[in-house]
């Protein structure tokens, strides 16, 4: 292909915004249609748990879904065990939405959500007053969780967590109960920004140290949704990567979603001289979306600390792979989180770096990075975990079968096709 030629790349439907949206959509009062979903495991574990809970829930795939709310207090007990798969955002945030509701649910998950703390959302929701037992580890799933009647709550979230904070507004919802919860960095916004659009009352502020804080009051119906959930930026985050390091032409990734809670990512690439472009800014669902153009340029090193990690928590690891391929010495901290994600994705990929022949360190919230234009070549993990199978992929797909990635298949998880996406991008 002749430089200047844009190759033209559709990313998945949003996952964190198609988890909301059929939560939300099995809550509302009425009809709601939703139009991009993201099919991939992590939004089937939401669709399939809430079959369980009595709802009719259409397959999943990027064409209109049109489902029938229960109203806010309208699940129904599951018959059996209701499993999360690795998917830490349908657990949370389903024990949210089960706070409400006067019956027990035994949520559970594969081994990797099975090892992953779950407190953070249980105890606020018990100080709510539902009650949870941990049926195997403390902290961990197994856990049965018995709803009911609800007192409102001030939660001081120590961690920047959308889960926790969502989890809360939907125990809010469903309790019929006012909630508020601050954190000490804003953490993604969609619950707010789609709730907000559904007519729900949310109060949010900034402190002038840079917490967040969102208030909601409680209502009687929840509106349907009609939503065009937008294209995911962290899937999109592959393909800037890709396209920043080795692509022959500029990349095109129409229609993503470039809510600034989640871009922290394109103001890095910014600082390490990457040539991104966003263009055609629009709104759908009351989240900003637009088309991205990439172009191959130079990277050289940055740093990256505590406040801006929120913004970009589910790209470190492919930030890390730009960082491998950059001039100069990158050192990420304040992302202790990472150690809790659907791997240690600290050790992951400090492991899988030096494995390909990179020079990486690990901090006990971060990394260090040197960047260097030697070719890497080895064998790498996915470690179970989608987002470093994809982190590995563009470096994999840029060193034309030098480095091989064992578990590759786990990308399902949030972007089925990545593979053939990847090979196409490289013809
Ligand atoms: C998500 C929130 C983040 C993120 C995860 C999806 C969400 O997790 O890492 O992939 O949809 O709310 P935390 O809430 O644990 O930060």
């Amino acid at each position: 292909m002749r430089r200047g030629e844009a190759t033209t790349v559709r990313v998945p439907g949003d996952k964190s915004m198609t988890h909301r949206g059929l939560l939300f959509a099995a809550l509302a009062h009425g009809r709601s249609r939703l139009r991009g979903v993201l099919d991939g495991a992590d939004t089937r574990a939401t669709a399939a748990a809430l079959r369980q809970l009595g709802r009719a829930v259409p397959g999943l795939g990027p064409g209109e879904l049109v489902m029938d709310g229960a109203g806010l207090h309208g699940l129904q007990e599951a018959a059996g065990d209701i499993d999360c798969g690795n998917s830490g955002t349908t657990a949370r945030l389903l024990m949210g939405a089960l706070a409400g509701h006067p019956f027990s649910t035994t949520l559970t998950g594969d081994a990797s959500l099975r090892s992953r703390p779950m407190r953070r959302v249980l105890r606020p929701l018990a100080a709510m007053g539902a009650h949870f037992d941990e049926l195997a580890e403390p902290d961990r799933l197994p856990v049965r969780i018995r709803g009911g009647t609800l007192r409102g709550i001030h939660h001081d979230s120590p961690h920047a967590s959308a889960q926790v904070k969502s989890a809360i507004l939907l125990a809010g919802l469903t309790g019929g109960v006012s909630v508020s919860v601050a954190e000490p960095v804003p953490s993604r916004d969609h619950s707010e920004r789609m709730l907000a659009d559904l007519g729900v009352p949310l109060a949010r502020t900034l402190g002038a140290d840079g917490s967040a804080r969102v208030q909601l009051t409680p209502v009687e119906r929840l509106a349907p949704l009609d939503c065009v959930v937008p294209g995911d930026f962290s899937s999109a985050a592959f393909v800037i990567a890709y396209a920043c390091l080795g692509a022959a032409a500029p990349v095109h990734v129409p229609g993503v979603g470039v809510n600034p809670t989640r871009t922290g990512m394109l103001r890095v690439l910014s600082r390490m001289g990457a040539m991104v472009y966003t263009g055609n800014e629009r709104t759908a669902c009351g989240e900003p979306v637009a088309d991205l153009v990439i172009e191959r340029a130079p990277l050289h090193a940055t740093s990256i600390a505590a406040a801006e990690v929120p913004s970009l928590v589910d790209e470190i690891p492919v930030i890390a792979v730009l960082a491998a391929r950059a001039e100069g010495t990158t050192v990420i901290e304040g992302a202790a989180e990472l150690r809790v994600k659907e791997s240690d994705r600290i050790a992951a990929v400090v492991t899988n770096l030096r494995a390909i022949g990179a020079r990486a360190e690990e901090l006990p919230d971060g990394m260090i990075v040197h960047g260097t234009g030697r070719p890497f070549a080895g064998r790498v993990q996915a470690f179970h975990d989608h987002r470093i199978a994809m982190a590995f992929g563009v470096l994999a797909a840029l060193e034309h079968g030098r480095v091989h990635i064992d578990g590759a298949d786990v990308v399902g998880v949030s972007f089925p096709g990545f593979w053939s996406m990847l090979q196409h991008l490289g013809r």
